[in-house]
């Protein structure tokens, strides 16, 4: 059976997409394949690397689409003529509604850089996920890789991975200790554990 179709939803640097692209090449990821990588953000550097991996792209962008449901309506469009099976959601920063999420349930997969439930939800994304942590003065933080549903960070949990905060820590040291301990190993694992699951199925 062929392999499950997997779209990767991107916004900036890209590095968690980057470690998905190294586990298709390492074989890490063999049971789904990366065939397009959408960005809400025509400068995100995630283009470039997905352009280097000659993975096909795409910008949808709200602003000149006008509206979250005209930005909807698109990505939908999208998906579904790509015949896309999984969507993953890596460093995308903008929040579907159910429309998608209904659309494809159990089907989309984000990461987030904490252990959900704590800090997480509306508002937490990149480096403010990272400064709460640091403010409420936990030491132990992590990464979660979970289902999207309609409740921002609300779906159930695939996978997570705790991270130890050390003295001295910046908001930024501790973003990229979360990223190379957690967000980088467990993405790509838990990527390949959902695309065996759908192919499974599919048999
Ligand atoms: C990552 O830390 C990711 O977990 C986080 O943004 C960063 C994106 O980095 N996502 C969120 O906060 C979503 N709520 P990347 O573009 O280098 O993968």
């Amino acid at each position: 059976m062929s392999k499950t179709k997997i779209a990767v939803l991107v916004s900036g640097g890209g590095t968690n997409l980057q470690a998905l692209i190294d586990a298709q090449q390492g074989g890490i990821l063999k049971n789904g394949e990366i065939v397009l990588v959408i960005s809400n953000n025509s400068g995100a550097y995630a283009l470039t690397r997905a352009e280097n991996a000659g993975i096909a792209t795409c910008v949808i962008s709200k602003k000149e689409l006008g509206c979250a449901e005209a930005f909807e309506e698109k990505l939908l469009a999208t998906l579904k003529e790509q015949g896309i099976e999984l969507i993953v959601l890596a460093g995308f920063m903008v929040i579907l509604s159910q429309r998608v999420t209904d659309a494809y349930p159990e089907r989309i997969i984000n990461v987030h850089p904490s252990l959900i439930p704590s800090f997480c939800g509306e508002g937490f994304y990149g480096l403010r996920v990272h400064e709460a942590a640091l403010g409420y003065g936990v030491k132990v933080t992590g990464a979660t890789v979970h289902f999207v549903n309609e409740i921002p960070d609300g779906g159930r949990i695939i996978m997570q991975k705790a991270v130890e905060i050390r003295e001295g820590d910046t908001p930024e040291v501790l973003q990229r200790r979360v990223m190379e301990e957690a967000e980088w190993k467990i993405l790509p694992l838990a990527v390949e554990q959902v695309a065996a699951e759908i192919k499974e199925k599919k048999e």
